[in-house]
Formats: structure tokens, sequence, C-alpha cells
């Protein structure tokens, strides 16, 4: 079976590598990446882009610190980020590594590009790789957009913002986007519609836009995380909702007219439990969006 070729272009590579540095709250995504490393001596970015998550880890203290990515040019990134780390061009379904080789595998914004441009089950296959390659006793991070779910809100936009939406309309391919105007220039769209908007206004008109319009960043539900999860063997302990849509919209100056902010971001934690044995504690049925398991 021949390799698939990786989903970005070098000029493509070029304008994630530019968007992950700029990007405001990356800090914060590191942040709750490291509070929860736990006892970690050997950790893997699956995934891993330009490198950041592995930068700060090393940074942290980390003295075996692994990437890998299907694309050379954004390995190149890594490798200036982050030179002590031991990359490799690597596809998530094959992993290059012995079995429980990691204390950590980490999988930041990668799961989604694998559940659209993968092949059926491929999903599925990777977390059973990330399993394999942890330790017994190891853990699992996720961290990915979060699926608002379905509804309406009401938002007034201003102009360059609204021309900007027109053209995000005309180009985005992964579903059709609704726009009900009114006369008093506000607008109603779904939540879904406004998510995939904010969140990729940033790659308009450059060069990874038409990559961008072929894929949502509503991807996973809660419900939907959990059962993958648990069809891997794995088990869910943490369950995080963060970055709020009010913050998306505030840089753009997007009024939220009618409808109320929601989180777009999930961080979850799950750890191996053994092979053959079914998991025995159910999870958290809280509906914080912050749960301990
Ligand atoms: C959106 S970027 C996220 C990069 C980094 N983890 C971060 O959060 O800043 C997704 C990365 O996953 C890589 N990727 C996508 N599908 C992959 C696969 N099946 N196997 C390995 N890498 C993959 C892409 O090349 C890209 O560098």
């Amino acid at each position: 079976m021949s390799t698939p070729r990786p989903l970005y272009s070098k000029d493509a590579a070029a304008a994630l590598t530019q968007r992950e540095r700029a990007h405001q709250r990356l800090h914060e995504r590191i942040r709750l990446v490291l509070d929860r490393l736990g006892e970690c001596e050997s950790f893997l970015d699956i995934g891993c882009g330009s490198g950041q998550y592995l930068r700060a880890v090393a940074a942290h203290g980390v003295p075996h610190i692994v990437g890998i990515d299907e694309s050379s040019d954004r390995l190149d990134e890594a490798r200036r980020a982050c030179p002590h780390a031991e990359l490799y061009i690597a596809r998530a379904d094959e992993l290059p590594f012995a079995d429980r080789s990691f204390d950590v595998v980490l999988a930041a914004q990668v799961l989604h590009e694998i559940a659209i441009f993968g092949r059926p089950g491929e999903l599925l296959q990777v977390l059973r790789e990330i399993r394999r390659v942890l330790r017994p006793n190891g853990r699992f991070i996720a961290l990915d957009h979060l699926d608002p779910g379905p509804g309406q809100v009401r938002v007034r936009l201003p102009q360059p913002v609204r021309s900007q939406l027109d053209y995000f309309a005309q180009r985005y391919q992964f579903r059709r986007i609704s726009v009900e105007e009114y006369g008093d220039g506000t607008l109603w769209l779904s939540r879904r519609d406004l998510q995939d908007f904010v969140t990729k206004i940033w790659a308009l008109g450059t060069a990874i836009e038409a990559l961008e319009m072929r894929e949502t960043h509503c991807p996973f539900g809660r419900e939907q995380i959990e059962t993958l999860l648990k069809e891997a063997h794995f088990s869910l302990r943490e369950w995080l909702a963060f970055e709020e849509i009010s913050e998306d919209l505030k840089e753009h100056g997007i009024e939220l007219i009618e409808g109320t902010s929601w989180p777009r971001k999930f961080l979850c934690v799950a750890i191996p439990f053994p092979c053959g044995r079914r998991e025995s504690a159910p999870t958290s049925s809280a509906a914080s969006t912050c749960a301990v398991i």
C-alpha cells in the first residue's frame, strides 16, 4: 500500500507555522499540557507540527522528547524549535516505536485531521497505536477542536468582517454555510458555521486556505471521544472544555446579540486499562465543563 501524501504543501506548512507562532492563546494551551505531564521521563508528540509543545516540554525538564509528523517541512520547523528532540517522519497509524516506550503521548489538533482526511477506521487505529506505545501507567493527552452542537446565534459583524464572511461562504466546501440576514444589519447563523468562520479567518487568502476550506473545526463532541477512547481501551480521567468563542468574536469585533458563548476546544487525559479487562468505573456524567474522573 502506498503512503498517502502529507496534507500540507511546503507553502501551507509555512503558513501554518506562522499562525502557530503568532497564536495568542498558545501559551495557555501549553500550560494546560505541562500541568498534566505528571511523572514524565519520555514524551511523544503525534503530529508535532512546528514543535511548540516539544520545546516547552523539553524546557520543563523532560529528558526524552520525541516528535512524529507526516510532513518533512513541518519537521524542519520542529527541529529548529527543539534541536534535541528525536524527530521521525511517520504517520500516526503506524508508529515506529516499541510497545510501552512513553510515559506521555500528546495529540494536539491532529485527531480532527485524521478523522476528516484519514481512511475509514484510521482514527481508531491511531488511538490503538498510542495505547500500544504508552507505558501501562502512562497517560494520553488529546487537545482539539470541540463541536459546539446545533443551534443558532444572532450576531452583528463590522463591514470588513461581513465581506470576509461572504468570501468564506463562497469558498467553504465542507458544508454549505447558511446566513440569514435581518434588516437591522444583524445575521442569524449556526454555532457551527460561526465557529468555522471565526477560527478560519486567519487562513483566508493564504497558502493554507484551500485545505482549511475542506475541513471543519467542529469535529468532535465529548461522547464521540469517550466512545473512541473506550474502543481503544482507554479510560477517560479528565475532560476540560476551554477557550471561549467570545474571545474570538471580540478579536474580530463581532457582537453576539442573541445566544451565549461556548468553549471551542477540549483537552482530555486518558489512561490505558489492561487488555482483556473491561473498564470498571463508569465515566463521569457531570455536566460541568471540567470533570476529573
Ligand atoms: C494542525 S497541525 C497541529 C500541530 C501541533 N500539534 C500544534 O498543535 O501546534 C496538525 C499536524 O499533524 C500532522 N498530521 C496530520 N495528519 C497526520 C497523520 N496521519 N500522521 C502524522 N502526522 C499528521 C500535520 O502534518 C500537522 O503538522
